[in-house]
């Protein structure tokens, strides 16, 4: 069995990207393979947070993950700062990274805008992010391509701290899907759909009523030519569509193109609409059924007690390699 380790900020708004990048195949790996998932709230305060709805956050993100098929039976979910290994582990590695590497982050040079007032979290994010996935020994992280920089810096740790002190970390690998591994905005088709965007017609929300999926699909950005063809370079607008009605419907990209010839894009983003409606429907269902129970609480004390008995270990061994406490031999 391998060791799957990922996690979604609560930072509100999850969004179709969520969902398609990463959400579902978190589901998609749990029946053969050992999950851990959690709800990264140390990495949302990266930026600033309001307390109470960081908090309120933080378990609509848990309960979306039972509503999207999690299993707490096959799969460990958790918050993150229930377990201090992710902080501890996180500055051992810090101790182990440079600031060139850092520095060429692409997400910090985008949310830092240059700005020298940027929050130090901001620019230290992929070592917390490499933290908590080698406390876990993870071997597969699945994530969205976004995040393919992350990856590389945290495989890079891992192998430097091996060389280093001797076998440490399990090196892991990233896995990104073919579709749905970038949703792109609905208004700018050229940047990725967003939780911050200013737009909320940007991108649909897991939790958005069918009226808002239809508004903001029926608004989204296409271009001129009016034929649905798939090209991204030229016509992002509408492949993006494509992309998000494939992974929606289990079609391939092909069969949509053949589908939709002699078509125009009203009546495709209308059929559009109906699928996103169709696949988004139960799981706000059981989000709701879910939502203000006791048992989601009782499930994140429990994933948040077998996290911290995996990480322990992780910790044991590291700080004996690093001859810190009092670390033996
Ligand atoms: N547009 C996307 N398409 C495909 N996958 C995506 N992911 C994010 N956006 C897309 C994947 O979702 C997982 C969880 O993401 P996150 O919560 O760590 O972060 P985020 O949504 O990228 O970031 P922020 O900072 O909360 O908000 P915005 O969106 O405003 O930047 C990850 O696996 C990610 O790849």
């Amino acid at each position: 069995m391998k060791r799957v380790f990922s996690g979604v900020q609560p930072t509100g708004n999850i969004h179709i990207g969520n969902y398609l990048g990463a959400l579902k195949q978190f589901v998609e790996l749990q029946d053969e393979n050992d999950c851990i998932y959690c709800i990264v709230d140390l990495h949302s305060i990266t930026l600033p947070q309001e307390p109470k709805i960081l908090n309120k956050n933080i378990l609509d993100v848990a309960a979306l993950y039972l509503a999207v098929g999690l299993d707490p039976k096959k799969s460990t979910i958790f918050v993150q700062s229930m377990v201090s290994g992710h902080a501890e582990l996180a500055w051992i590695l810090m101790c182990n990274s440079y600031t060139g590497e850092l520095s060429r982050m692409i997400q910090f040079k985008q949310k830092s805008r240059e700005n020298e007032s940027a929050p130090t979290g901001l620019f230290t994010y992929p070592i917390l992010m490499a933290a908590d996935i080698l406390l876990y020994d993870t071997d597969i992280v699945p994530v969205g391509s976004d995040q393919k920089q992350h990856i590389e810096i945290t495989r890079d740790l891992a192998i430097r701290v091996n060389n280093k002190y001797g076998e440490t970390f399990v090196v892991p690998e990233g896995r990104f899907l073919k579709e749905g591994a970038r949703i792109m905005s609905l208004d700018d088709p050229t940047s990725k759909m967003s939780k911050s965007a200013k737009n909320i017609h940007s991108r649909i929300s897991l939790l958005d009523d069918a009226s808002k999926i239809k508004k903001s699909i029926m608004k989204s950005t296409t271009d001129s030519e009016g034929s649905i063809r798939f090209d991204m370079k030229e016509k992002p607008g509408i492949s993006n569509l494509i992309n998000i009605y494939s992974s929606f419907s289990g079609l391939k990209v092909e069969d949509i193109e053949k589908k939709y010839e002699g078509y125009g894009y009203g009546a495709f983003k209308k059929d559009l609409v109906d699928i996103v409606v169709e696949a988004i429907l139960p799981i706000q269902e059981r989000y709701n059924e879910i939502r203000e129970s006791e048992e989601l609480i009782r499930i994140l004390n429990e994933g948040a007690e077998k996290a911290a008995a995996i990480s322990e270990r992780t910790m044991d061994r590291v700080k004996n390699k690093f001859g810190l406490g009092l670390a033996k031999g």
